[in-house]
């Protein structure tokens, strides 16, 4: 079977982590590579952190490091800008030992890789990547659009280039940054409006109505911990400290859960079932720096005015997606 090839776009945090570590994994895909964007974190720790569980995983896929900063937030007046990855958060919680409870650690709990990053940009590799390609790969942006719609102004052929374009992101009612916006299009709205009108000719936006419905818990930590594997024990951590952080600042139903986003959005890329509801749609990000900004505009209307550009999944799987997640940790040794 032929594998899927596949470039991950990452603001590795620990659920872009997960999504790493399963393209790697799955006998599916063929990683061509990572590019790394500013997001959960700056670029010099997304860029250490994407290393890291590469290197983890025994993996030769090349890492490039990318936009350090959202293309034009920053520099628009009355935008808050500025992020780490403490989604929606304006107020921190401290645990017992009075330590920030936060999503993403700066540094993944994984050894220093030795390996370095590749020297050029990844704005360049991702543009000479695909315009050499046959048109055949599959582009999985888990972080803002920054790097994709980067690339897309400087060479707009490469929308011809990409095969599908899989990306983690938006709501449709369900929202954390802020009440209308999801962290990875509000951290760079002009980027992921650039992308939905940029004429790819199939994208699939992975929201949190479908992330979260698609939930690891406790238990599921407790399971993979006890497998014993230092990358189950890697991912064990992870779910562990991303409950405490959803219980404290989005507790999920059931408490004690808490979604790895990202690494949806890559399961479905060799899964088409782990995804449920996917509907096309008419999807548009709202820049206007107001109280909407960064808010996916999903048009369900019979009749929309402008024309389908998105699939949006509206709900997942949770049981088929944990125990694909499960059985390919579990599969390294
Ligand atoms: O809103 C969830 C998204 O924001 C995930 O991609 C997470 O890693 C952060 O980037
Ligand atoms: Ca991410």
């Amino acid at each position: 079977m032929e594998k899927t090839k596949v470039i991950l776009d990452c603001d590795t945090g620990s659920d872009d982590a997960v999504a790493i570590m399963l393209a790697i994994l799955s006998d599916k895909l063929e990683l061509l590579g990572v590019s790394t964007v500013a997001g959960n974190k700056e670029i010099n720790f997304t860029t250490d952190n994407t290393l890291r569980v590469i290197e983890l995983l025994g993996s030769k896929a090349p890492v490039y490091r990318g936009c350090h900063t959202s293309m034009v937030t920053k520099i628009a007046p009355g935008r808050r800008g500025g992020y780490n990855g403490m989604t929606g958060v304006s107020e921190f919680n401290v645990d017992a030992k009075g330590n920030i409870i936060q999503y993403h650690n700066d540094c993944l709990p994984i050894a220093e890789a030795k390996t370095k990053e590749k020297k050029e940009h990844a704005v360049f590799w991702l543009i000479d990547t695909l315009m050499r390609s046959e048109g055949d790969i599959v582009l999985v942006p888990t972080g803002p659009l920054t790097n994709i719609a980067m690339a897309l102004r400087l060479e707009p052929a490469i929308a011809g280039k990409i095969k599908e374009l899989v990306f983690m992101g938006g709501g449709f009612k369900v929202f954390n940054s802020t009440s209308c916006a999801e962290f990875n299009i509000w951290a760079d709205p002009e980027a992921a409006q650039i992308v939905l009108t940029s004429g790819i000719e199939k994208i699939t936006m992975v929201p949190l109505d479908a992330t979260h419905s698609a939930n690891f818990s406790r238990e599921d930590a407790k399971e993979l911990r006890d497998y014993g594997t230092e990358l189950c024990r890697v991912v064990a951590d992870l779910i562990d400290e991303r409950v405490t952080a959803y219980d404290a600042y989005q507790p999920q139903n059931p408490l004690g859960t808490a979604p790895l986003h990202d690494a949806l959005a890559l399961a479905y890329v060799f899964d088409r079932e782990v995804l449920r509801d996917v509907k096309l749609m008419r999807v548009d990000v709202d820049c206007g720096g107001g109280f909407a900004d960064g808010s996916t505009l999903c048009d369900t209307r019979a009749y929309p005015d402008r024309e389908l550009n998105c699939y949006v999944a509206l709900d997942a799987d949770r049981e088929r997606f944990v125990k694909l997640t499960k059985e390919l940790l579990k599969s390294f040794k």
